[in-house]
């Protein structure tokens, strides 16, 4: 039994970019979104699978992501998405990545580390994310000018992204009216270059900002962009977090669990203590705040939530125990956090709604210090 254990179907992420793929038309080229570890999946993992379901392209944060996929053999095609200091950019470009410009002064930066390699550039116009990217269209246009100038520089692409595909359909109407244009202007520049805007949310609810490729996270994880039921739109989770209880006590009324006392029992019952924690990724505002899931029941979390442990009550009869003395729960049983046990399940859309978050949050929090286990369909990687 492993104190924590993040349980990984590669074929549900396979089947999700197939599903993807589908809203896709032919001519639209899908990019898996692999950046902080594969939003707490895995990487590389969750790359392949992505590409064996129809992903052609990934999409990364930061330089080092970049070459970490590539030491992990993998050599599709790897946009780098994020800022990049003058540090990292000889990592980016050692890796081979396409990476993002939206500065006269990045475009020679990027010119002068270039030495004998091609390095394939994407402009970036900021159309209201209010982030990275130039507001400023003749500034973008003049940027990929210089980019075309450059012998070591290629205009490969012209990128936006969108503040609000999740929850404001007008307003991403709006970011592609800004959009549009800039891409008219940039096309008879470089006809042939990639266009790209969309997200997950866009995907699935805005069908006019495909263009020539789409940069899906989220729901290739299987998880709801919209931060709702992830199952509306026919995307499975790929993800299960778990624990288990390692040891398991009564408690009489008056008893207190945790730092704080901020449990107190108002009556005879029992306490189980699954050894996960907040530096695994369970947060301390989970306190008093979460079910657990053991044996096909669900039980709620008490007390505050510690390092490296979280205590639940199991109570099922109202002396703690039941008639022949047993705990509810035994040593050594399964305790699932995020994921389904028999009828019973929960998503990481519940755990974030329970702390006023995002399903992203909860998944990219999932420490390092956790394990992650690979399977197919519960057959083992
Ligand atoms: C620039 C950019 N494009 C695409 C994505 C993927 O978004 P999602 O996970 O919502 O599909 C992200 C993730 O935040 C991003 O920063």
């Amino acid at each position: 039994m492993q104190r924590a254990l993040a349980r990984v179907n590669l074929a549900a992420i396979e089947r999700n970019a197939a599903r993807l793929r589908r809203e896709l038309g032919p001519r639209v080229s899908l990019c898996a979104v692999v950046k902080a570890d594969g939003y707490g999946h895995g990487a590389a993992p969750s790359a392949r699978a992505a590409l064996a379901g129809g992903a052609s392209w990934l999409a990364v944060a930061t330089a080092t992501e970049a070459a970490e996929l590539r030491a992990a053999g993998i050599g599709a095609r790897i946009l780098v998405m994020g800022a990049l200091s003058g540090e990292e950019v000889p990592v980016a470009l050692a890796a081979g990545a396409d990476v993002v410009a939206w500065s006269e002064r990045f475009v020679a930066t990027l010119a002068n580390a270039a030495g004998e390699r091609k390095v394939c550039v994407h402009v970036k116009l900021d159309s209201g994310m209010g982030r990275l990217g130039t507001r400023v269209r003749s500034e973008a246009i003049a940027v990929a000018g210089l980019v075309r100038a450059e012998p070591s520089l290629e205009l490969a692409g012209a990128m936006t992204h969108f503040a609000t595909a999740d929850d404001d359909p007008g307003f991403v109407t709006e970011q592609l009216a800004r959009f549009e244009p800039f891409v008219a202007e940039i096309r008879r520049l470089e006809p042939g270059l990639v266009v790209h805007a969309a997200n997950s949310a866009a995907v699935l609810r805005q069908p006019a900002s495909h263009f020539d490729l789409v940069r899906c996270g989220i729901a290739l994880y299987g998880l709801d962009p919209m931060n709702e039921r992830a199952q509306d739109w026919g995307l499975e989770p790929a993800l299960e977090l778990t624990s288990y209880v390692a040891a398991v006590k009564a408690a009489a009324r008056g008893d207190s669990a945790g730092y704080g006392r901020r449990f107190i029992a108002d009556r005879e019952t029992s306490l189980a203590t699954l050894p996960i924690g907040y530096a695994d990724g369970i947060r301390r505002g989970f306190t008093n705040n979460l079910d657990v899931l053991i044996g096909g029941r669900r039980h709620p979390l008490v007390g505050t939530v510690s390092m490296d442990n979280i205590t639940v009550e199991v109570q099922s009869t109202p002396a703690g125990t039941s008639a022949g003395g047993e705990f509810p729960v035994r040593v050594g049983a399964k305790a699932t956090i995020i994921g389904s046990d028999a009828e019973q399940s929960q998503s990481a859309e519940d755990l974030a709604a329970r702390i006023g978050t995002i399903n992203y949050e909860i998944v990219c929090g999932i420490s390092g210090r956790v394990p992650r286990a690979y399977h197919r369909d519960g057959v083992p990687e």
